[in-house]
């Protein structure tokens, strides 16, 4: 490699990363959503684009500009985000950042729903979302080489984490601690223990950037030998 030339152990491999919320409307006014603000998603599509893959980041609702050199599908709820990924299909890579809703809304009402004096206040009855990182790691002719889910716990991180990579059936688990006072969701940095088929490895407190390279490297490493 002279000098100046990029390096691009990833040139030739396509990757998928969803990232950011997903909001489930209620009404037209209305959603259900979470804290996930998208950072850590986008700054690992960058990451592994910038290492020379192909990347398709597949985005819920978030304040970001598309990263440089990825292809973007912007999609608002879980349903909408299942169905991007399966249309970027085939992948080699595929890492699940999103903070998909567990569920949505079951009979969204088409109208504001309204105050009624004396009446109490609405049900919610609510449907589970499919698991889009469940759905990747599944054996199967398109299932990517290297699937990585994350995984937001409060509690006993590690142990919870173990016990989702077996769940899902990915390949590696990147666990953080998303307990308030940590700064996770949101901030800029973050603090994660990687789960591969080789045990638990405790990563330093990051930059959600550093961490971002660190993983893509560590996955281009996994890959080996570029393909030409
Ligand atoms: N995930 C997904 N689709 C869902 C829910 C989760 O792709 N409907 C992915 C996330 O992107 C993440 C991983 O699954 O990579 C773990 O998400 P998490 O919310 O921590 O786990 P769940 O299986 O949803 O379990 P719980 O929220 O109850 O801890
Ligand atoms: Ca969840």
């Amino acid at each position: 490699r002279s000098r100046g030339e990029a390096w691009e152990p990833l040139a030739g491999r396509t990757a998928l990363v969803t990232a950011g919320p997903t909001h489930e409307p209620v009404d037209p006014v209305r959603y259900l959503g979470n804290r996930s603000s998208g950072l850590q998603g986008y700054a690992i599509a960058s990451a592994l684009a910038v290492l020379g893959a192909r990347v398709t980041l597949v985005s819920g609702p978030v304040m970001l500009a598309d990263p440089a050199g990825v292809d973007v599908v912007r999609v608002e709820t879980g349903v909408e985000m299942e169905r991007a990924v399966r249309t970027a299909l085939p992948v080699d890579i595929a890492v699940c950042v999103a903070a998909v809703a567990d569920w949505r809304i079951d009979g969204v009402s088409d109208r504001k729903i309204k105050k009624q004096a004396g009446a109490p206040p609405p049900v919610l009855t609510l449907v589970s979302n499919p698991d889009i990182l469940a759905m990747l790691a599944a054996p199967g002719p398109e299932r990517p080489a290297l699937v990585v889910g994350f995984a937001a716990e409060t509690n006993d991180v590690e142990a919870g984490a173990i016990t989702k990579r077996a769940r899902k059936g990915c390949d590696w688990i990147v666990a953080n601690d998303v307990s308030t006072g940590t700064n996770v969701m949101g901030g800029q940095d973050n603090r994660v223990i990687l789960i591969t088929e080789d045990g638990p490895e405790r990563w330093p407190l990051l930059a959600k950037t550093d961490l971002a390279l660190r993983l893509a490297e560590r996955i281009a490493a996994w890959f080996g030998t570029p393909v030409m």
